[in-house]
């Protein structure tokens, strides 16, 4: 088991890719924290019309000790009271994986102000006070580690101009937290998915579906477990040197020019 009884915060954990990280940590043996605003599962349209049971059972399932934590990870009282939360329950945190996102479609003149508010707040302002609040008790832990689920669009347009802003953003939060937390053997990373089969996928027309799956050069569409192991492994041992990266995982999507 490659994270055996490691602490791991994992926000928007109930659904999702957030939900595909909780399971293959629990099947790494972490302990693992559900941070989310609701505990049961987002059903979509196209995908995960069928996930029912609560993260945390699955956790336990698998034989691993897990704990759901409302909280809104825009609040920065409800995210400093989740890693206390988390310390009370199990002594301490290893791990922190910034997760929780949202996406709201529009154009600059269909999104509203307080719209995109709410996409960067979470997106991007969330990482920092989670981040805030974590890292005094990483810096105590022997492998602290932190993840931060960016995305393709945080290397170009076309994403919204609240959703890709602020997932360039959380690239380069990750590359300076790296530097500030190197010398305490943190490492912190990004990962940025391309299309994961979730319920945030709801927006799209089937057509949008099908186009992504044809300009995908492997023969699927991504799923939350792949963003799972990539996350296992930047938080394993054999990750120890890697630290500052933004690691693509997206079936190959971005090596296609145009
Ligand atoms: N699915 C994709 O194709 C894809 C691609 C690139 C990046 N991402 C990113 O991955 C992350 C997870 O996306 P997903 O596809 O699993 O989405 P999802 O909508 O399926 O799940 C998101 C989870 O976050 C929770 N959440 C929402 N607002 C919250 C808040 N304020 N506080 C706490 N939790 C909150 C939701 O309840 C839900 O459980 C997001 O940051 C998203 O931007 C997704």
């Amino acid at each position: 088991m490659l994270l055996k009884d490691r602490v791991a915060v994992i926000t928007g954990g109930s659904s999702g890719i957030g939900r595909g990280i909780c399971l293959e940590f629990a099947r790494e043996g972490a302990r693992v924290v559900v941070a989310d605003v609701q505990e049961a599962p987002k059903r979509g349209k196209y995908h995960e019309q069928e996930t029912a049971t609560p993260t945390v059972t699955e956790v336990k399932k698998l034989g691993a000790k897990g704990l759901f934590v409302p909280v809104d990870i825009s609040d920065e009282a409800g995210v400093r009271g989740l890693v206390e939360r988390t310390v009370q329950h199990f002594g301490g945190l290893d791990i922190l994986v910034n997760n929780a996102g949202i996406h709201i479609p529009g154009s600059s003149q269909e999104l509203s102000v307080a719209d995109w508010d709410r996409v960067v707040g979470l997106n991007l302002r969330g990482i920092f006070l989670a981040t805030k609040f974590a890292v005094p008790h990483l810096k105590r832990s022997k492998i602290g580690r932190i993840i931060n689920i960016a995305s393709i669009h945080a290397f170009g347009g076309g994403g919204g101009p609240a959703y890709a802003p602020a997932k360039a953003g959380v690239v380069n939060l990750t590359r300076d937290t790296a530097v500030e937390l190197g010398r305490d053997n943190i490492t912190v990373n990004a990962i940025c998915p391309g299309y994961i089969e979730t319920a945030i996928q709801d927006y799209l027309t089937p057509e949008q579906i099908e186009a992504c799956r044809s300009r995908t050069p492997l023969p699927r569409l991504g799923l939350p477990k792949d963003i799972g192991r990539a996350s296992v492994f930047l938080a394993s041992e054999d990750a120890g040197w890697i630290t500052g990266v933004a690691l693509t995982v997206d079936g190959g999507w971005r090596a296609r020019v145009g």
